[in-house]
């Protein structure tokens, strides 16, 4: 599996000929290395909140692809009355897909949705586990250290943690976190996108030590997963 980092929380993973996009913010992301122009065709976009860092281009890309979006019931919602395809599902529950298996997980942030005047599409956080060919990716979302976490003590190879610390886990927490969980792999996001959330991936991965292999991905590079 191929997970390349397109900036901030944004992922494309992809295996077999299939490609998802998880939180496409590159619209607006200073730190993004493509525009949404850029990405080749998606066949799925996965949600871990509303909020406009992650939510991002999500429904312009899923009218140019068809590609699904799932998420969160609310937000998944509103992504459809916007004219997006989508596919609604909620903390805790799986889903198989033709690109692979989707779960969604607990996260601890706020659940406003972007450009939601209504306010009736409040929304859960969620972390996204996705299996594909094998292979389980966790992408934690913006969220708190939570002991939730440890449910997936060892059912993860790549972790995709957030370290910007204000809004998310710091480093600190964030290397706890890869504590509870266990993953062979992880690659830091969600830092150095504005002044705010600056944080230092070498003391991450320092923190971490030999409890996993930490991967520092500048925009537009990937990792490969064998
Ligand atoms: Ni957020
Ligand atoms: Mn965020």
């Amino acid at each position: 599996m191929k997970t390349t980092f397109h900036g901030h929380a944004c992922f494309v993973l992809e295996r077999d000929g299939k490609r998802v996009i998880i939180d496409p913010f590159l619209t607006g992301n200073p730190a993004a290395d493509i525009g949404p122009d850029k990405l080749p065709r998606l066949d799925a976009i996965l949600l871990s909140h509303g909020h406009g860092d992650h939510l991002g281009d999500a429904i312009a890309l899923s009218k140019r692809d068809r590609a699904t979006i799932v998420a969160t019931f609310e937000l998944a919602q509103f992504c459809g009355e916007k004219g997006a395809t989508s596919h609604a599902m909620h903390i805790g529950g799986a889903h198989e897909f033709p690109f692979g298996t989707v779960k969604l997980v607990p996260a601890f942030h706020g659940g406003r949705v972007e450009g939601d005047a209504t306010g009736k599409y409040t929304t859960n956080p969620c972390g996204v586990v996705l299996t594909i060919g094998g292979k389980t990716v966790y992408h934690c979302g913006d969220t708190a250290l939570t002991v939730e976490m440890q449910l997936l003590a060892g059912r993860i190879d790549l972790m995709l943690v957030p370290i910007g610390d204000n809004f998310t886990m710091g480093v600190e927490d964030a290397a706890r976190a890869v504590e509870f969980v266990k993953p062979k792999s992880v690659i830091p996001m969600h830092y150095n996108t504005w002044d705010l959330i600056k944080a230092d991936p070498q003391e991450f991965r320092r923190l971490v030590g030999n409890r996993a292999a930490v991967t520092i991905l500048s925009p537009g590079e990937s990792h490969t997963l064998t």
